[in-house]
Order: C-alpha cells, then structure tokens, then sequence
C-alpha cells in the first residue's frame, strides 16, 4: 500500500458524501476493466467528472522520462494534441513525490516557472502520483480553464485515495496479463510435444508430424495429406479437424476412389429435382452439409476430370451448383485431401488438372511409412491389443521382435490385421512369435547381372527399406551385422 497513504488517513475525513461515493463507484468500475490502456482512459474520464475538470491527463514515468499514455477531454475523447499541459507540473509531482495543487495560475508568482503559453487558460491544475511497489510510476494531472470552479483540498485528497485505488487496479491488470501470457506460452508448449487425438506414436518422425499438424490446424488452410495407404490419413484429417477452430462444426470425409462419378458428383454436390431420374427431391450435397466445418476428400487422385473442374471451383471461390441447378451457393468449408497417389506424376500425364493439384497442394503433409518409425511398433501393438480384448493381452519380447523386422507394405492397417489375427489364434492372454503370421516380404531384386550386382542390389534395397538400420538389415537377410558391415565396404555403398 501506499505509504504516503497511510500516513494522512485522517484526511479522508476532508472527503464529501459525493466524492466518497464516488470513490466506490471508482473502485467497482477499476476492478472490471482488464486492459491497462482502457482502465487508464477510464480513470481519466471519472476524474473529469468527479472534479468537474476540464482535461486530465496520465503520464507514465520510469526513473528516467515521463510519458503521456493518455489524456482525455470533457466528451471522454481521447486529447490528439497534448502539448498544452503543463509539463512543469509533472514534474514537480515527481519531484516533491506528492500531490500538489495549485490556485489561480495566472497570478501565483511560484508558477512563473513554469511560465509558458502553455498555461495562458488554465485556472487551476492538480496533480497526483500514482505509486507503485514504493516509486511513482505515474502521474495523474488534472485541470480546468478560466470560465470554470476552482479546485480545492478535499478535490486533492479525493485524487489521493484514487490514485491509490488506480494503482492496485494496475497491479491487478498486470497479474491478469501476465498470467495470458503464461496460458498463452503453455498452450503453445503442449501443442508442440502433445500427441494428435486418437494418434498414437512418439517416433521423432511422428513429434514432427505432430507439431506440423497442431500448427496447420490453427490456419484455414487447405492440407493434402500424402502417403502410403495405411499411413493414417484419414486419421490425421480428423485430428486437423477436431484441432481447429471448427471443431464444432461439421466433419465431412468423402471416398473418391472407386466410386461411380455421377454417383460422386451427386454426394458432393447434390441435385436439383428431377435433375435425372431418380432425383425426386431437391438434395444438399455434402459439401453444403459440411458448412462452417471441414470437409475431407480422400482418395483424391483417383477423381473423373469432370469432378476435378467442379472441384476447382470450390477451392477457388467456395462455390457451389447443385447438379440441374442454376444457383451458385456459397460456401464456408476447409478442405483436406489425401492420395497415396504420386500426384505431380499424375499432373505430367495428363491425368490431373496441373490447376487444381497447385490448389490442393498449398500445404503438403507427408505421413512417413511404418518402416521409417520401428520405434512406434511397441506402443502400437499394445494400443491395438487393448482395443481388441477387454483383458490384458500380453505381447512377448519375440513378437514384438518379428514385428520390428518386418517391413510393413500395409503400414499400421496392416499391422492392426496382423495383431486381429494374432489375438485369435492365441488361446491365452499372451501373445508369442508363433501367432505373428506375416506376409513374406516382396523382393524387387533385378535378377539379370552379376552375382555381385544381386548382392548390391539387395542390400541396397534392404538398407533403403530398413531406413539404413544395420541391424534389422542383416536381422531380415539372415546374417551378422559384421557381415552387412564388410558388405557395404566391399561393395562402396554408402
Ligand atoms: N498413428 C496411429 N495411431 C493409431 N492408429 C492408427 C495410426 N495410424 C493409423 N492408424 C489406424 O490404422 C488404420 C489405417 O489408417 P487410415 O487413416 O485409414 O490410413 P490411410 O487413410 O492413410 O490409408 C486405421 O484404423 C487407423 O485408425
Ligand atoms: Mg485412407
């Protein structure tokens, strides 16, 4: 508290019923504000009304130069053009580290000091320090002009009280901003390393796609999701969704694969009655359904020509027409798309408009291959167990070996197949090597050559696959890792 305060307490007594009331009034509306900048012009704006003054002002001062931070008329309009206060007098209130109040300017010989033009109108001027943590942090000066009522003392320790009452309101302000600030850096924090919704993996490769999900789920942005099938994207989509803004809006997927095109186009974009037989009623497409929220194409490469035109439209100017429709319909949606299709190989031949893969290609998310993460395969496997029995299945040391070294052409979905399987073939709660059926991994060894070339060709088609792991490498050829090690020597790879 304000020591110089304390000291003159039984000043308060100097105080009106007016300014008393005034002053709970003050303390109410000081407490509500929540930014420093409006308590500020607040303070000024009761100050005018309470001493019927004609402008106050709040200047800041920080041990070396005070600045203005507001000043306020008798409209409660913030005054432009400050010059005509009286800087004189701030710095007699920093000097004396008191309030002080001064009658009749014009004529009082000790205000020759401050003799300026500055102060040709003013009639009386009363300032006040605002302390904090024991040295002013501001000054609160207020005046009035010749045609009005002067100040008096109870105006100057009504202004004391208050300026006590400003600076706990400050102090409160900056506890609130900082602990935003705080909340705002923890948010960021947990968004960087916390897991996707639903998603499990804590590979490196699986932290980056984390913290390159969070961060484009905060934007608008069109996503289109690349990798191979199985990957997850479909999963991570949704996370997209459920991270963003429109969480509580619609989430719409569509398959594109496989599907009949106008059987398609009718889904995404609806139709019109008796647009063709069978369209008995009008009918929203899916993508007006979604509106507001997110819609999710997958399977994108796979789309007609015809629907791909229709598509740009959407992206370029969220629009829609129901098919044998003549209106346009705007729409709000955020799209993602997802292909385990090499796109841009699509586009050079001629199978996808080049337009239209550059609009869904804003922001391309890669999910990496189940090779490339080996270290996710423990938490997966025992996240898929749990899901499919009630009870504990225990997996042993060797399955899980065997599942590390396997390559995975299927990814997590076929993993999940591998484990459904194993779950039922083992009749006990534990599951061992001998319930892991897998799939003999596809060679793709050119057999023309030396024996030589093979030898190379394997072990550089192994170590690719393995993301260059040494030791799974010669765990799937069957040889010592020494071995592998002479290899890549004898052979120059790298
Ligand atoms: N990281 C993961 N954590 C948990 N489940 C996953 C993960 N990745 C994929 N899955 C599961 O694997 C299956 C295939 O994923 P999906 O998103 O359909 O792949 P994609 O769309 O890439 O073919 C789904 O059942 C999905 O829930
Ligand atoms: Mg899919």
């Amino acid at each position: 508290m304000n020591e110089y305060l304390n000291k003159d307490l039984s000043s308060i007594k100097k105080l009106s019923q007016e300014q008393f009331e005034a002053l709970f009034e003050i303390n109410r509306a000081l407490n509500a504000d929540v930014y420093r900048q409006s308590l500020i012009e607040n303070v000024l704006d009761i100050i005018i009304d309470t001493l019927k003054a004609e402008r106050s002002l709040f200047a800041r001062f920080d041990d070396i130069e005070t600045k203005i931070i507001a000043a306020r008329n008798s409209e409660k309009k913030s005054i432009e053009d400050i010059k005509e206060f009286s800087s004189g007098v701030i710095q007699k209130v920093i000097e004396l580290q008191q309030p002080i109040l001064y009658h009749d300017v014009q004529g009082d010989p000790q205000l020759s000091q401050f003799h300026s033009v500055q102060l040709k109108n003013i009639k009386s001027v009363i300032g006040v320090p605002v302390f904090r943590e024991k040295k002013i942090w501001g000054i609160i000066l207020a005046d009035t002009q010749l045609n009005r009522k002067e100040f008096t003392d109870s105006n100057l320790v009504f202004l004391q009280f208050f300026s006590n009452l400003v600076s706990l309101a400050l102090d409160r302000i900056d506890s609130v901003e900082k602990l935003k600030d705080e909340n705002e850096l923890l948010a960021n924090r947990i968004s960087t390393v916390d897991k996707l919704p639903d998603i499990v993996g804590e590979s490196k490769a699986m932290q980056e796609l984390s913290s390159i999900i969070h961060k484009v789920s905060r934007t608008d942005a069109t996503v289109l999701l690349l990798g191979e099938s199985g990957t997850g994207k479909e999963l991570v989509a949704h996370a997209i969704h459920q991270l963003s803004a429109r969480r509580n809006k619609p989430y719409l997927a569509q398959f594109c694969g496989s599907i009949p095109e106008s059987l398609l186009e009718s889904e995404l974009f609806g139709y019109k009655k008796g647009a063709f037989t069978g369209a008995v009623n009008d009918k929203k497409g899916l993508l007006e359904v979604s509106e507001s929220g997110t819609f999710f194409l997958d399977e994108i490469g796979e789309i007609s020509p015809a629907v791909q035109t229709k598509l740009l439209r959407v992206i370029e100017n969220r629009e829609i027409t129901r098919l044998g429709d003549t209106s346009v319909r705007k729409v709000d949606i955020r799209l993602i798309a997802a292909t385990n299709k090499n796109l841009a190989a699509l586009v050079e031949d001629g199978e996808f408009r080049e337009d239209l893969f550059y609009r869904l290609n804003v922001f391309p998310v890669t999910l990496p291959p189940l090779r490339q993460r080996y270290g996710d395969i423990p938490i997966l496997a025992r996240h898929f167990l749990k899901q499919f029995k009630n009870n504990d299945l225990i997996i042993e040391p060797d399955a899980l070996k065997k599942l590390e070294d396997y390559n995975w052409p299927g990814n997590v979905r076929q993993l999940i197949n591998v484990l459904q399987r194993a779950a039922i073939l083992s009749e006990t709660n534990r599951i061992g090597s001998e319930h892991i059926h897998l799939p003999e991994a596809k060679i793709s060894v050119d057999f023309s050559g030396t024996l030589k070339d093979i030898e190379k060709g394997l072990l550089e088609e192994r170590l690719k696959q393995y993301n260059g792991n040494r030791t799974h490498t010669a765990h799937s050829l069957g040889v010592s890792v020494r071995w592998v090690q002479l290899k890549l020597k004898e052979l120059s790879i790298e």
